[in-house]
């Protein structure tokens, strides 16, 4: 699937965003190695900082259907508007897919993308073999 795709994927999830007190809607899609997209959105709370943010919820959702393999992942807020995942986000998808690539929109809408040990240089790592 091209970063565009993955995009268009990201744009319908992030329809279903639940964002009443940012307003901020992002989405996130989430291609697994299996050919599989799963998508997630940001779902705020009332008590801020339980938000969760749409990469997470994207890759929770997948490693709940049993989906560890990532290859790739599109992240969008508003159109034109530039969302590279936050640093908590970076950290997770290290915990999966350390050479996963990361596509998100510069200011003018352009398709930007990086391998996430570019964002995220010198991670935390507790241990080798998860599963
Ligand atoms: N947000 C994400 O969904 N992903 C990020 O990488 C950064 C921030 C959400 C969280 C919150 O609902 C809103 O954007 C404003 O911070």
């Amino acid at each position: 699937m091209t970063p565009g795709g993955l995009m268009a994927e990201a744009r319908r999830a992030r329809q279903k965003a639940y964002a009443p007190y940012s307003k901020f809607a992002v989405g996130a899609a989430l291609l697994t190695a299996s050919g599989r997209v799963f998508h997630g959105c940001n779902v705020e709370n009332a008590s801020f900082g339980l938000t969760t943010c749409a990469e997470r919820s994207a890759v929770f959702t997948a490693v709940s259907e049993g989906e560890h393999d990532f290859v790739a992942i599109a992240v969008t807020a508003r159109e034109g508007r530039g969302a590279p995942p936050c640093g908590s986000c970076r950290q997770v998808l290290q915990e999966f897919a350390p050479s996963i690539w990361v596509y998100w929109r510069d200011a003018s809408g352009r398709i930007l993308k990086s391998r996430l040990r570019a964002l995220l240089p010198r991670a935390f790592v507790l241990k080798r073999g998860r599963r």
